[in-house]
This record gives structure tokens, C-alpha cells and sequence, in this order.
């Protein structure tokens, strides 16, 4: 197993010559071309975990660890939507970070801000160029009101018609408080509770009926918990990769890797059903087998 830590030192290394980033972004160009012949997960989750340990790690002010991760994740989202995603949830903010400093909750909420400003406001700005729809999920009764409206000045900026992509922030979130916010939906719309199934609670969570599944839940930093994201929607055919990386340093060569296990496994499934008609992921127990028909035929109809 190649150790993907010492490549991406490698590139890392070879930045600081002249030019190299034309070299670089060729290579680029061309790993993304060989992972889009292959499936791609039309629904991504990333849990952003780091920023403070890389601060801490480099001794920098907690704010620009902040900021550090805000590059990461452009570098993310550039990767992802050109290899075939449609969809990207990020964990921005838990609700339980209310309780963090004020200092901290100020900055993350305005860097998130600025943030996202940056990234859809102007005629040139990514979103814009490519086509990302933002949505903020989560309780907005949570955020102040000057950043809540900024907020929605974005979403309603990015959000024209015939978009490809969406980006998902969840700010201030947590999965129960979703789950919640489904159920009262729900009861609100006196829905009977016979009506009540798995496609109501869905329809009625923040991120909407549009979104689609989610098939692959990424953690950076090294923890191996969901920390109350996306709970519900992490269901049997979801993949969750932890690494431990750091948000910051989670950089292109550690993502390709995982979008390349992802599309191999998938593809794999997907061969296993079509050979062995078996469902993917699911290990088949021979008694609970129905009686084979009564006869077959090669050709079927
Ligand atoms: C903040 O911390 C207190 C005490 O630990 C806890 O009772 C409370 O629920 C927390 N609030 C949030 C929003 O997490
Ligand atoms: C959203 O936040 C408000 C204010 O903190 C709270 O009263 C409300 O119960 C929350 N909504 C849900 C669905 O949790
Ligand atoms: C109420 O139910 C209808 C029909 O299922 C649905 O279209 C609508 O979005 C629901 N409204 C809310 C607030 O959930």
C-alpha cells in the first residue's frame, strides 16, 4: 500500500519549484479524467475536523487554522463537482459549538460568512462560474440576524435556474435536531399516522426532498464518530471513510484516493449483482431463499 501521506509531501516538496504547478495541474487534469470512465457518488458528505489541531500544530492563531480550511475545502469542491458530484454537504457548524468561545463562534460564523460570499457574489466567482447552487441547513433561528441575511443573499444569488451542483452548509446542525425538525413538520402538516413512513421524514428534513442519497461520508483528523451528522441519511449504501488527515492538510491526492476506492467498490457492486444477481453489499443467506422456479430459460424475455 503506497503511503499517500508521503506523496502528497512529495508534491508539497516540488511546489516550491518554478512552474511545477503546470506540471501539477496536467497530472490533475488527467486523474480526474481517468476516475470520470468510472461511477461516480452523486451525494458526498464531508465532516471538516482539524482546523484547530493544524493551529495548534503550527502554532498559528486559532483563526487562521480557521481559514486554512476554508482553502481546503474550495480545493474539495473543485475536485468533486469535476469528477461527477452533484451534491457536497459540509458539517460547518454543530450546534454544541455554541458553547465554544465567543471569540471562536464569531469567527467561525463570520469567516463562514465571508466565505461564502467570496465564493458567490460576484459574476466571477466559483459558484457562479460552475453552477453551485448554496443552501444553508440546519435551524436558522440560531444564526444572528445580520449573518442569517447574508446568508440568504447567497442562496438566493446561486440559486438560478438549471443549476448542476449543490452545496449543502450545515450551520448550525445537528442530525436529532434535523430529525426533529422533520417530525414537527410532519405533525404540523396533519399528516395521519398511518401516512407517516421513511419518504415523509425524508421530505420533510432541512436538505429537502431533491437531495439525493447520500453515498459517501468522509471524517478527516483522525476521530471515528459521526458527531451527530447525518444520522438518517446515512443508510446501508452510504461508505463513511475516516482519515487522519487533517482538514487543512486534506489536499488532493488524499481525496482522489478515497474517490478511487469509492468508484472501484462501487463498480464491483454493481458487477457482483450483474454476475450473481445478488444485491450489493449484502451477504445472502442460502435458507431464506425462495423455491427456484419452475423451469428457465437462457434467453428470458
Ligand atoms: C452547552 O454546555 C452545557 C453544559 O455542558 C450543556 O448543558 C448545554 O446543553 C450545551 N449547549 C449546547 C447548545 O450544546
Ligand atoms: C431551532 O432553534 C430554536 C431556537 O434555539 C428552538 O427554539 C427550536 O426548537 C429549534 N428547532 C428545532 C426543530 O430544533
Ligand atoms: C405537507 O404535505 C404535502 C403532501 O405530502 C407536501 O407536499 C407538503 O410539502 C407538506 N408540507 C410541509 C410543511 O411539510
Amino acid at each position: 500500500m503506497i503511503d499517500l501521506t508521503v506523496l502528497q509531501k512529495i508534491a508539497d516538496a516540488l511546489h516550491f519549484i518554478p512552474f511545477s504547478w503546470i506540471l501539477f495541474d496536467f497530472l490533475k487534469d488527467i486523474l480526474i479524467a481517468i476516475l470520470t470512465t468510472g461511477p461516480a457518488p452523486k451525494h458526498v458528505g464531508f465532516i471538516m475536523d482539524g482546523n484547530r489541531r493544524f493551529a495548534k500544530k503550527k502554532a498559528l492563531p486559532l483563526k487562521d487554522g480557521h481559514a486554512a480550511g476554508a482553502l481546503s475545502l474550495i480545493s474539495v469542491l473543485e475536485t468533486c463537482y469535476r469528477v461527477g458530484v452533484s451534491d457536497i454537504t459540509v458539517y460547518a457548524f454543530l450546534i454544541e459549538n455554541f458553547n465554544r468561545s465567543k471569540e471562536e463562534v464569531d469567527t467561525l460564523m463570520t469567516l463562514l460568512r465571508d466565505k461564502l460570499k467570496y465564493l458567490s457574489l460576484y459574476d466571477d466567482s466559483y459558484a457562479r462560474q460552475n453552477q453551485v447552487k448554496v443552501r444553508i441547513i440546519g435551524n436558522r433561528s440560531m444564526i444572528p440576524e445580520d449573518i442569517l441575511e447574508d446568508l440568504e443573499q447567497v442562496e438566493q444569488i446561486t440559486n438560478v435556474e438549471l443549476l448542476l451542483r449543490t452545496l449543502n452548509v450545515c450551520f448550525p446542525y445537528t442530525s436529532r435536531d434535523d430529525i426533529v425538525h422533520s417530525i414537527q413538520g410532519v405533525c404540523e402538516n396533519g399528516t395521519s399516522k398511518a401516512n407517516i413512513d421513511v419518504a415523509e421524514l425524508y421530505r420533510n428534513m432541512y436538505m429537502g426532498p431533491e437531495s439525493p442519497q447520500l453515498d459517501l461520508l468522509v471524517r478527516t483528523s483522525g476521530h471515528t464518530r459521526l458527531s451527530d451528522f447525518m444520522l438518517w441519511q446515512c443508510t446501508h449504501n452510504c461508505k463513511i471513510e475516516f482519515v487522519s488527515t487533517l482538514w487543512p492538510d486534506f489536499k488532493f491526492i488524499a481525496l482522489y484516493s478515497i474517490l478511487l476506492k469509492w468508484s472501484y467498490y462501487h463498480k464491483k457492486d454493481i458487477m457482483n449483482h450483474r454476475v450473481n444477481n445478488t444485491p450489493p453489499d449484502k451477504v445472502v443467506d442460502i435458507t431464506s431463499l425462495p423455491a427456484p422456479p419452475p423451469f428457465a430459460t437462457v434467453t428470458g424475455n
